[in-house]
Formats: structure tokens, C-alpha cells, sequence
């Protein structure tokens, strides 16, 4: 891979080369190799266990990679820390919910606009005015602003999700990864955080999401990878999934092409 590649007009924002984690015998991500391009939205699927996860906890730099190399924006970012990622402009939100439960839903979205954005080596007892101006764009873009006072113990698991993304946004990402961000949630909240990830796109942020909820991943990615024990199964257009054989016997499971297109009309995907 030469620089110009790297940098050219085509060069991808994201570039993950040749990337591994084990966890002892347990090949979590084996040999991961993907490209995302600005404006992208890349949709992560597979069973429980694949790895995904793990994946996204490499990116970040939550875990390392035990080989391999990942670029951003054209600069090598394998060893950075995960601060040094986010203000780069890679923010992520987690599986299971994560904040701080007595701060309010505005603290906690200050909090991370604060201090996800640029290097605080002497934090200042106040918050700056662009600090502010990002946390409000972002509890507004996901329909939070009105419960800005409310302390996070009191919010339903569905704001709690739309916080933790609130809190990614915050940061003014050119990346947002977004690990299971409809999991356990009804179509009703599902739609809605669809329309949601429309908007964060039509903003200009490149996504990169994890979902096994079907109807959520094909209907909004324009290109999916599916992983299997660690490995990258599969790579490309969500409408070729049913018709690939092995999505299909270790993932998808019979009734796969129904799956799929009811999930496609369901999304409406433009
Ligand atoms: N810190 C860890 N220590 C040991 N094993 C781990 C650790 N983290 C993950 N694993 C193992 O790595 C594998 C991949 O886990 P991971 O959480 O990345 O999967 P996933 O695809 O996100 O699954 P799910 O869909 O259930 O969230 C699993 O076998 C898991 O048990
Ligand atoms: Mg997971």
C-alpha cells in the first residue's frame, strides 16, 4: 500500500489491515481486512460470539491488535489510545448502556462533548461555549433535548441507547460506531432510531454499526460484512445475503431470502 493510497481522492477514512485478537484458544478477530470510505454506512452482522464486538473494541483501542494496522484518515492510528481516536474522530457507543446514572441526561452528553473532543491537560471548571453548542446538536438531533434535566436513572432503556448516541455525537465524529444500537428495542423505537441514523448520515458522518436485528442493518448499510468465528464470511450488498451459502447455514438459517426481502421492504431502503 503506497501513501498516495492512502490519501488519494479515493482513499478510505477508515483502513483496517490484516487485524487479530485471541483471547487464549478463542480467535475473537481473525484476520479482519476492511475499508470504510466517508459517507459509507457499513453494517456488522453475525452470531453471538463472532467477534464483532471484539472488533469494534480493536478499532477504538479499547483492545489491541495483535498484528496488522489501521489507518485513519491516512495516518497510522494502531497504537494510539482510544482518547486519542475519539478526538481524532472516531466515536463509538457500546453494547450494553453505559453513563453516569446520577449526572443528567445534559451532564452526561457535556461530559462527553467535553472531553472527547480535544485534549484537556488542564481541565477548566467550565464548559466551553462549543462544548455546549455540540452537546445541545446532539441531544436535539436524537430527540432528547426535553429531558436534558432528567438524571439518567430515571430514562427507559430506549434513552438511555439515544444517549449513549447523543454522547458519540457529541464529540463532532468524522466515524460513528455503533455496537447493537436497536438491541432489545420494539419496532416502534427501532424506526425511530433508524430515522435517526438517516439523519446522522445526512450530516456527513461515515457509520459503522453492529445490529442483529435484521430489518435495522440491510435496510440502512449499503454494504454489510457478516463474521464468523473471528473471520470476515462475507462482503458486500445486503440483498445478496440470502443467496449466499454460507450467511445462510451459519447465520441466516432457513427462511433467509424471505428474511431478507421482507427487511429490505420493511426499511425502505433508498
Ligand atoms: N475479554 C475477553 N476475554 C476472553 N474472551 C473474550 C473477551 N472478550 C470477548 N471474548 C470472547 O471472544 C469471542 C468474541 O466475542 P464478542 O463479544 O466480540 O462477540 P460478538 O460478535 O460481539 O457477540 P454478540 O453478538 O453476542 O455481542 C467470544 O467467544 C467471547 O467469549
Ligand atoms: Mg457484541
Amino acid at each position: 500500500m503506497s501513501k498516495q493510497e492512502h490519501t488519494g481522492a479515493n482513499a478510505p477514512l477508515l483502513r483496517c489491515e490484516s487485524l487479530f485478537r485471541y483471547f487464549g484458544a478463542v480467535k475473537a478477530v481473525d484476520d479482519i481486512s476492511f475499508d470504510l470510505h466517508p459517507g459509507d454506512i457499513l453494517g456488522i452482522g453475525g452470531p453471538n460470539g463472532a467477534g464483532k464486538t471484539t472488533l469494534f473494541d480493536v478499532i477504538s483501542g479499547l483492545t489491541a491488535s495483535e498484528k496488522g494496522k489501521i489507518f485513519f484518515n491516512g495516518n497510522e492510528i494502531t497504537k494510539h489510545s482510544p482518547h486519542k481516536r475519539c478526538h481524532a474522530g472516531i466515536a463509538r457507543t457500546f453494547q450494553l448502556n453505559a453513563a453516569f446514572e446520577t449526572l443528567t441526561v445534559q451532564e452526561n452528553t457535556l461530559a462527553s462533548s467535553y472531553f472527547g473532543y480535544s485534549n484537556k491537560i488542564f481541565p477548566g471548571y467550565r464548559f466551553s461555549k462549543d462544548s455546549i453548542e455540540r452537546a445541545d446538536w446532539a441531544l436535539d438531533l436524537v430527540g432528547l433535548s426535553d429531558e436534558s434535566g432528567m438524571p439518567v436513572d430515571t430514562l427507559s432503556v430506549y434513552k438511555r441507547k439515544l444517549l449513549m448516541i447523543a454522547g458519540a455525537l457529541s464529540t463532532n465524529p468524522d466515524i460513528l460506531m455503533m455496537d447493537e444500537p436497536v438491541g432489545g428495542l420494539n419496532a416502534n423505537e427501532v424506526d425511530d432510531i433508524m430515522e435517526i441514523v438517516r439523519k446522522v448520515s445526512k450530516a456527513g458522518v461515515t457509520i459503522l454499526m453492529i445490529e442483529h436485528v435484521m430489518r435495522f442493518l440491510v435496510s440502512l448499510s449499503d454494504r454489510v460484512i457478516i463474521m464468523h468465528h473471528g473471520q470476515n464470511i462475507y462482503e458486500g450488498e445486503p440483498r445478496d445475503l440470502a443467496s449466499d451459502k454460507t450467511v445462510v447455514d451459519v447465520y441466516l438459517g432457513e427462511g433467509a431470502s424471505e428474511l431478507i426481502s421482507d427487511a429490505l421492504g420493511a426499511g425502505g431502503n433508498e
